[in-house]
């Protein structure tokens, strides 16, 4: 648990501790929640099931450094009370990391605070954005957390497979730059077939 608590500070947050410390001067802002879209009328129950990491951006990211980051799978489980059990999972050679949070509901549908927040020392707020999904294809996530005082913002493209299209991909880096991410902040990560939790 506690290496589970480790990964997700690590990889699901998005900063990657000692860049953290050292990239702390020049964090680009993260945007208001407001300016950032939200997906019209979100489906809870679509959204479901497992989503690949296919791409990540964020303020906190290095693309140099993470050249050779592996894919990430996350599926999200619904439960009555509307919030999601999230489970992640990180693909790779002879070890399967996985790490279990939960995201309840907030304001609006699509929208989502971390559960259990206590859990994670640092971390004053974290909330989740879904800013478009067609449930079967694709999805775009943005998530932003306030740690130690800091504002780290991130945003995922999730495929159904591991593999989108060019277009896809081209709209992700799009919208990152849009929010004020540069190239060097977005990553692809690399896809491996050794683990695959069902
Ligand atoms: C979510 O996790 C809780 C706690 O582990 C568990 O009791 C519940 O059954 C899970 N919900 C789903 C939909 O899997």
């Amino acid at each position: 648990m506690a290496l589970g608590l480790l990964c997700l500070s690590l990889v699901l947050l998005g900063a990657l501790q000692t860049q953290a410390q050292d990239s702390t001067p020049n964090l680009i802002p993260a945007p208001p929640l407001l300016r950032v879209p939200l997906q019209p009328d979100f489906q809870d129950e679509l959204f479901q099931g497992k989503w690949y990491v296919v791409g990540l951006a964020g303020n906190a990211f290095n693309k140099e450094d993470n050249s050779q980051f592996n894919m990430y799978a996350t599926t999200y489980e619904l439960n009555d009370d509307s919030s999601y059990n999230v489970t992640s999972t990180l693909l790779r050679i002879q070890r399967c990391d996985h790490w279990i949070t939960t995201f309840l509901p907030s304001f609006q549908p699509g929208q989502f605070n971390l559960g259990n927040i206590e859990r994670y020392p640092g971390i004053q707020s974290y909330t989740v954005q879904v800013v478009a999904t067609d449930y079967n294809q694709v999805a775009m996530i943005f998530f932003k957390k306030a740690y130690k005082n800091q504002e780290f913002f991130m945003v995922t493209l999730y495929g159904r497979t591991k593999e989108l299209t060019q277009e896809l991909k081209e709209n992700f880096i799009t919208f990152a730059k849009a929010l004020g991410l540069t190239d060097d902040h977005i990553i692809f990560p690399i896809p491996n077939d050794e683990c695959i939790y069902k």
